[in-house]
């Protein structure tokens, strides 16, 4: 059996985690919002139209923050149709995903369904088609206490307290070719600051996120950074990141080594932030807002023919991935990769939360389920709290098609506040288990209270309808402990997390 081994010290820590590195999304595109969280007429909905087994199914993994309504849909829309009473609402075609918006449900809604789940908001404003005038507008409607024409309209809309929305997306992937709107790094720079400045006099309060690059691949990649930055630096908190990975070709080895990518995305943007800081003399540190992560492929094509057959319909079938035990595994190694990058990455938000490359699926009038990637997110969300450690991972590597010396073993720690260490950690391998020896040396009065397993003998295994429960964790005991080392049993192609807390004496 192969093996490995973990070091971890509490002198030897990254940084404190931002409870919004859990965060989530919920974009107007496909079923997310309609089927999603709201289907007024289902049976388990509640009297406001939301889904209630959606609510407890999201409840479970404690979202901190959820990103709305866009993605590529809020560079063509219009936040004012989205209020007012209901049968007064525009219906509009939605050019992003070229469907039919009905605006049933808008911005009171996603407050309120906020507050029921236990969740913040993130809101996106349009710099696509729209600018500095509706950004100002939107700011004084939710955060201005009253007495003027948008917040009297919001008192008017039925809620006398200002919603006091803190955190804001200046647009949403404005160095992409398919966005309503695409900029230049110059031009977008320039109007982010701007409605940055507009925004912020209304309510200093609130924190901005402004677009960074689409990907690590899109051509104008850097330049888009370094340009947009030296116009907006001072005016904006986090600069955001978005990737997807696909395994279009079957290569596990190869697919799972992308956390190596993500990291490395996260390093270069960290980099290009400092290098505007460096120019401008700046005492800020710009920290990062990786606001759309996941895995996105396995419904590429038919969501193409979808959107060809059913043009301007409404709430298609959009982008239902489902997922694979393997996907679970690759989205335990991005988890693991943002704790690692936890001193940075503020705010991260899984895209998207429910049917829409989803952790979450529901059926029209029927049940909701979990997919496998939801494990290792409700894992992280639940119990990667406090700090994190940075963890001496010695691990023998591979080389993949795209990657060089790939650690099997990949793996990080958290101590909460209660002071129970936490490791999250993956075995790579596709066809060895792995003996791992951790060092807690610096944990003398721990005790190993949980080891929780996700594996399956099907790396294509998935969670269905009728099948929803396929691949689950359990707990197991096949662990042994030694003068403070603890030996512990980590199949091929697994996530598992680790539980030490302090020794009860009672
Ligand atoms: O999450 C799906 C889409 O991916 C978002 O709308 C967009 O921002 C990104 O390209």
């Amino acid at each position: 059996m192969k093996t490995a081994t973990i070091i971890l010290d509490k002198d030897y820590t990254i940084g404190i985690v931002d409870p919004r590195l859990f965060g989530s999304f919920l974009e107007h595109l496909g079923r997310a919002i309609y089927g999603g969280i709201y289907e007024p007429g289902h049976p388990l909905a509640d009297e406001e139209g939301f889904r209630t087994d959606v609510l407890e199914l999201i409840k479970k993994i404690q979202v901190p923050v959820v990103r709305y309504p866009g993605g590529n849909f809020v560079s063509g829309f219009r936040w004012e149709d989205s209020i007012g009473p209901k049968p007064l609402r525009p219906h509009r075609l939605d050019l992003a995903w070229k469907t039919t918006e009905t605006n049933e449900f808008g911005l009171h809604e996603f407050l309120h369904w906020c507050r029921k789940a236990g969740t913040s908001p993130m809101y996106s404003v349009n710099l696509g088609t729209r600018g500095i005038e509706d950004a100002r507008n939107i700011i004084e409607y939710s955060n201005h206490p009253g007495g003027t024409y948008w917040s009297d309209l919001r008192i008017k809309n039925g809620e006398k307290e200002p919603f006091s929305i803190k955190l804001w997306c200046l647009g949403n992937e404005m160095d992409a070719s398919w966005q309503t709107g695409q900029k230049t790094a110059y031009e977008y720079g320039k109007l982010a600051r701007e409605s940055a400045k507009a925004m912020k006099i209304i309510d200093p309060s609130i924190e901005l996120v402004a677009c960074g690059s689409t990907g690590p691949l899109i051509e104008t990649f850097g330049d888009w950074e370094l340009t947009m930055l030296d116009q907006c630096y001072d005016y904006v908190d986090y600069v955001s990141l978005h990737r997807y990975y696909e395994n279009p070709s079957g290569d596990t080895a190869d697919f799972l080594a992308n956390s190596c990518d993500m990291d490395e995305f996260i390093q270069n943007v960290s980099c290009l932030c400092d290098s505007v800081k460096g120019k401008k003399h700046s005492k800020k540190t710009l920290n990062l807002s990786f606001d759309e992560w996941n895995v996105w492929y396995h419904t590429k094509n038919q969501d193409e023919k979808i959107q060809t057959q059913h043009r301007w319909e409404k709430s298609l079938p959009l982008l239902q991935d489902v997922y694979t035990f393997e996907d679970a595994l690759m989205v335990g190694s991005m988890l693991i990769t943002l704790l690692r990058h936890a001193d940075r990455v503020k705010i991260a938000c899984m895209a998207q939360l429910v049917n829409v490359i989803a952790p979450i699926m529901t059926e029209n009038n029927g049940s909701a389920w979990a997919q496998t990637i939801y494990y290792p997110y409700a894992h992280v969300s639940q119990f990667g709290r406090g700090t994190v450690l940075r963890a001496i991972v010695n691990s023998p590597v591979y080389d993949s098609k795209n990657f060089c010396s790939v650690p099997y073993i990949d793996a990080v720690g958290t101590l909460d506040e209660s002071g129970t260490v936490t490791i999250f950690c993956i075995n790579k391998d596709l066809n060895e288990d792995f003996k791992l020896s951790l060092d807690l040396r610096a944990f003398p009065g721990l005790v190993m209270t949980d080891h929780i397993l996700l594996s399956h003998p099907d790396k294509a295994a998935v969670n269905t309808k009728e099948n929803p429960f396929n691949v689950i964790p359990c707990s197991v005991n096949n662990d042994t402990q030694e003068n403070g080392q603890y030996q512990v049993l980590l199949p091929k192609l697994s996530w598992n997390v680790l539980r030490f807390s302090p020794e009860r004496r009672d």
